[in-house]
């Protein structure tokens, strides 16, 4: 009860100190004003930036003599008033990401609190159905001597230390103009392009998309030039390696995507590694027990398996923890030794258990939603056939199980942003080899 009393006292309290607060900033402006009008009639602003220098000619109004002139300016007022009401939108776009940024960021918030309560000081398990173990960990500090101009580079283009990140060389120029086409389309601001040959790098730069390009020198570039196929493979997932140790979660995006809402305001952002998938409805994508029989053995003919479609190595979202930077160097550092394919590799680390002679990574791990993340089978094969399906407006769109991506990228942007309906029907569902 006293506990309460004291609540609402202060809260008395603080109503009353903020109200004179507020009394106190009105008789402070008031002052400034009539002490700029007298100083400035004319405004602070002499070369024109159109609006503010205009909201002070209001004064002037009152002085300027001619008749016409004042119908000019009444006219210019009203025009200001259009192009006031255009930025009042603008700026309730603004207030409206704000808010986006900021549930987001609460969200986060919430993951390391929980993170903190179970790290922080050993436990008794709560109550049946309360317990939760560890997913979301605790991201690294960052180290800015790993690679002090891509840590000047990220200050500028990440937005809450996030980014996208795509790898490409010239090879890729045509798909890549879609992909960042896309990307400014829907408003994305924060992604970057790694750029591997000076023609790659001069048309981003040409496009206004923000670039870097690694020094010849740095010691992995030398593996990109003479390294062998392996060794470039693994590529991807070193030069991935110093966003993490620069403190940065990243989106890693190949660069036959393209993006149709902003994905940053769909992840959950719990786990190390959250991952679009190349399964195709609940089961493949999301897990499945499959039982696999042998008859012989009778009355146990049935032994159940765990099955999961395998998570796309082209678009991940990766937080910069230590279950993370170990996944990408186990991933490279196999890449480097044997003849494999970089996908299969990078699910087989994040998913082998521990056993005799192996230690497991232990990263957490999420699948995205197949249908907002969604693979070129899912559309091809089911959505596009779907009336309802149809209809639904996926995060991305990965042009991953078709060689001819070009045309399906462009197809896509067709149905997807210019609405037209019958734009994905040429393609067959499968490729013809
Ligand atoms: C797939 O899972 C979602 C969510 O769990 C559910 O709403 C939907 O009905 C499932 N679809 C099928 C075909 O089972």
């Amino acid at each position: 009860m006293a506990g309460r009393r004291d609540g609402s006292l202060m809260r008395d309290k603080t109503q009353s100190f903020r109200g004179s607060r507020i009394v106190t900033a009105i008789v402070v402006g008031v002052l400034l004003g009539s002490v700029c009008a007298f100083f400035f009639p004319h405004g602070f602003i002499s070369s024109d930036p159109p609006i503010q220098s205009r909201r002070f000619g209001k004064l002037d109004l009152q002085t300027s003599s001619s008749q016409c002139e004042s119908t000019e300016r009444i006219n210019m007022l009203r025009s200001d008033i259009g192009s006031l009401s255009d930025k009042n939108d603008e700026l309730k776009k603004q207030v409206q990401d704000l808010t986006e940024k900021l549930r987001l960021a609460e969200q986060g918030k919430d993951h390391a609190h929980k993170q903190f309560s179970v790290l922080g000081k050993p436990h008794k398990a709560g109550p049946l159905g309360t317990v939760k173990g560890l997913r979301t960990n605790p991201t690294v500090i960052p180290d800015e001597s790993v690679n002090p101009r891509l840590a000047k580079i990220l200050e500028d283009v990440a937005v809450q230390k996030e980014l996208i990140v795509a790898l490409a060389n010239s090879n890729v120029k045509a798909m890549l103009e879609i992909w960042f086409t896309s990307i400014k389309r829907v408003g994305i601001t924060n992604y970057l392009v790694v750029g591997l040959d000076d023609e790659i790098e001069e048309f981003c730069i040409a496009n206004d998309v923000p670039v870097y390009k690694r020094d010849p020198d740095e010691g992995i570039d030398s593996i990109a030039k003479t390294g062998g196929n392996h060794a470039v493979s693994g590529l991807k997932f070193r030069i991935l390696r110093e966003f993490l140790q620069l403190g940065y979660s990243v989106l890693l995006s190949d660069v036959d995507i393209v993006y149709l809402q902003n994905p940053f305001n769909h992840l959950y952002r719990d786990s190390d590694v959250e991952s679009m998938s190349d399964g195709h409805n609940n089961m493949t994508a999301y897990g499945f027990n499959d039982v696999f029989d042998e008859p012989s053995m009778g009355w146990a003919r049935y032994a159940h398996t765990m099955r999961i479609w395998v998570y796309n190595s082209g678009f991940f979202y990766i937080r910069p923890t230590l279950p993370s930077i170990e996944l990408l160097d186990r991933v490279a550092g196999r890449l480097s030794k044997e003849k494999a394919w970089d996908q299969a590799v990078f699910n087989e680390e994040l998913f082998f258990p521990s056993h005799p002679g192996y230690d497991g990574l232990h990263a957490s791990k999420r699948t995205m939603d197949f249908y907002l993340f969604m693979n070129s089978k899912v559309l091809f094969k089911t959505v596009r056939k779907d009336a309802n399906l149809k209809k639904l407006k996926p995060v991305i769109l990965h042009v991953n199980y078709h060689p001819d991506k070009l045309p399906r990228m462009k197809a896509i942007m067709e149905f997807y942003v210019n609405g037209k309906q019958d734009a994905l029907e040429p393609f067959p569902e499968g490729s013809q080899w």
